[in-house]
Parts: C-alpha cells; structure tokens; sequence
C-alpha cells in the first residue's frame, strides 16, 4: 500500500489549474478575504459537504461538523466556531442540517453502550429514552431512525439558539437566523424542517422538544414526505409543485421561483 497521498496532490493540481483558469482571480480574491454569509453546523458523514450540497464556491460558507451534528454547549470548538462566526464573520443564517439514515443517530437507538461516541450522543439517547414508547411504536425501523434524525435537528437548533454567543447577537440587534435543515443522501435534495428563529421571543415561543416529540412534525412538507417515503420503500407519491416549501408552523403558501434557490 502507498505511502504517500500522490494522487490527492495530483488531483490538487489540477483543481487549482481549473480555478485559475476559468477564473484568474480567483485565489487573490480568496487570499484577501473570506466574507461568507453562512454558517453551517452539519454531521461529519463524508457524503454531506456543505459546498457541494449547497452549490457554493470556496468562502461563501463556514463550516463545523462532527457527528450527528451535535451541539454541546460545553463544546469549545463549535462554541469557537459559532462566535467567530457571528461576531467576526457576521454570518446572517445559522444552519443546522442533518440527514436521514444518520449513522451517529442510529447509535443513539441502539442498546450497546460503552464507546466514546455514546458520550458524545448522550443528549440524543435520553431523549431517545424518554420518548421511547413513542419512537418505538413507529413499525418501520427507517422511519424510525429517520423520525429521530427530525428531532435530532429540532433539538440542536433550540441548543444554539439557547447558547450566550446567539442571545447576545439578537440582543444587539444583528441581524442573525438560525434554521433546521435536513438533507436526503438518496437525492441530494435538502429539505427545511424548521423551526427558523430570528429573535429571543421567537426561540421562547417555540414548543419545546418534548412536545415535538410527542407531537408529529407537522404540517409536513411533501418534500420531507417524499423523502422518507423513499427511505421506507413505500410508494413516493407525486410531489404537488406548490408545496415544497410548507412552513412547520404556518399554512400551506404558493410556491415562488426563488423559494428553494
Ligand atoms: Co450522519
């Protein structure tokens, strides 16, 4: 077996000729500064890059990911990321995005406990154990495991939005979301789950996850339906071309051009 990465510098090379080439002032730009507009808090799942899922180009999104996009407010580094990101880099959206058939979510439903990533997970398998009889009672083992990668999400975007770094952006008056985003691996669609908050008193107004958990994450997207239709080998229904963007909270609305751009 080699030693040495070769063939990943090769590749290197050749990326950054096609850079330059299709666009000559592209690293003196990125060389003087980054000035992206997102912050995206994603699992580590080497099909998941930010990027790529988002169709953006180097600088225009600051990244942290670990698994199952854990938030753990005594996490230096994702504490680190997320204020460097919004006091310095005055990031305007906040992204938690997770993905269906997560592997690190899968951990938190199993009963082997003992390695490091089960301490990593904690928050998640309480909250699993808590609300077992519920998560359980869903027949189907990927719409389970699916079901949990919701709530996951739900309740990471609550952690941040809890977290002094945030507050204290709202409360000066930056202008800051933060959202709940889950993406589907099988089509390489994402789909917003919610809750967007923007202030304070909309993360106050929130139900908290108990009752998102005891309640179904509804009104549904078709999208989100879609999605986990696929994953649980059902028939996928036709996607009704004015609902993909269904608020969580609010009435179905008429779909717009840029609504999913
Ligand atoms: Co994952």
């Amino acid at each position: 077996m080699a030693r040495t990465l070769d063939h990943l510098f090769d590749q290197n090379v050749v990326w950054a000729h096609r850079k330059t080439r299709d666009d000559p002032g592209f690293f003196r730009r990125m060389a003087e500064q980054q000035a992206p507009r997102y912050l995206w808090l994603g699992c580590s799942d080497s099909r998941v890059t930010a990027n790529d899922v988002l169709g953006l180009e180097p600088g225009e999104v600051f990244v942290h990911r670990n698994i199952a996009n854990m938030v753990h407010t005594s996490d230096m580094n994702i504490l680190s990321v997320l204020e460097f990101a919004i006091d310095h880099l005055k990031v305007e959206h906040v992204v938690v995005c997770g993905h269906y058939g997560c592997g690190g979510v899968q951990q938190a439903l199993a009963s082997a406990r003992g390695s490091m990533l089960d301490h990593w997970l904690q928050p998640l398998t309480m909250m699993y154990h808590k609300h077992r009889s519920l998560i359980d009672a869903i027949p189907n083992e990927v719409e389970r495991l699916n079901r949990l990668c919701e709530v996951n999400i739900e309740m990471q975007v609550r952690r941040v939005a809890a977290t002094p770094i945030v507050e204290n952006a709202w409360a000066r008056g930056q202008s800051l979301h933060v959202h709940g985003w889950i993406y589907a691996i099988h089509d390489g669609l994402l789909r917003d789950l919610g809750p967007h908050l923007s202030s304070i008193s909309e993360r106050d107004a929130l139900p908290s996850i108990d009752q998102r958990v005891a309640s179904p994450v509804e009104p549904i997207s078709a999208m989100r339906r879609q999605a986990i239709d696929v994953f649980s080998n059902k028939a996928i229904p036709e996607l009704p071309a004015t609902l993909c963007c269904t608020p969580l909270d609010g009435p179905a609305r008429p779909h717009t051009a840029t609504d999913c751009d």
